[in-house]
């Protein structure tokens, strides 16, 4: 049997203008719309590290903490945090810059990605080397993240049969 390649953590990023399209009545973000973005980035990230194909498992712990206005730049920034056996758990963050340049943090979740063969099914990713504290830290957020969810697991099945 092949041991598992082991790699370091890749990042992704995105620059983006908010359109008149992207808000709602108000003039700030549709959550749907920024959800989607961070989603591209996320899996645009997760194919560097996996160079496989991926699609996202779920969305865990998404925190919109402040308005974005139409106008505003907003930065999008993806990094690998944990993997599974052929699961990967993305933090993406995003951040919003008004006319006066000042940036700060809106919105930040948990992404996870799985890889998939030609035939489309799960593939074995490498494993995430760990270097620094800061890497260290997310990893222990990543585990706990999946830990929970495995947890949850159970339930989820029982519900997914079950009417509203
Ligand atoms: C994600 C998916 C490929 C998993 O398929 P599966 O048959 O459950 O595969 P497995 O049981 O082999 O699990 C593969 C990995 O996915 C993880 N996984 C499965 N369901 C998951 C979920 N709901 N949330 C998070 N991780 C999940 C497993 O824990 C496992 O991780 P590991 O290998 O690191 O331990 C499958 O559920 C799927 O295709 N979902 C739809 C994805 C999609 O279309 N996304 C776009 C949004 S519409």
């Amino acid at each position: 049997m092949s041991e598992r390649l082991k790699k370091k953590s890749t990042v992704a990023t995105s620059s983006i203008m908010v359109f008149p399209t992207d808000t709602n009545d108000y003039g700030t973000m549709y959550g749907g719309r920024l959800i989607e973005m961070m989603d591209m980035v996320g899996g645009i990230c997760a194919r560097r590290f996996s160079s496989h194909k991926a699609v996202t498992a779920s969305i865990e712990d998404m925190q919109f903490n402040k308005p974005i206005n139409r106008g505003d730049i907003i930065e999008l920034e993806s990094r690998i945090i944990y993997t599974g056996r052929t699961s990967m758990v993305v933090k993406t963050k995003v951040t919003r810059e008004g006319y006066d340049e000042d940036k700060e943090v809106c919105a930040r979740a948990y992404f996870v990605f799985v890889a998939m063969d030609s035939e489309g099914k799960p593939i074995e990713v490498p494993i995430l080397e760990i270097l620094t504290e800061k890497e260290e830290k997310n990893n222990k957020i990543g585990a706990e993240i999946r830990k929970r969810q495995a947890l949850e697991e159970k339930r989820f099945e029982i519900e997914l049969n079950e009417n509203l």
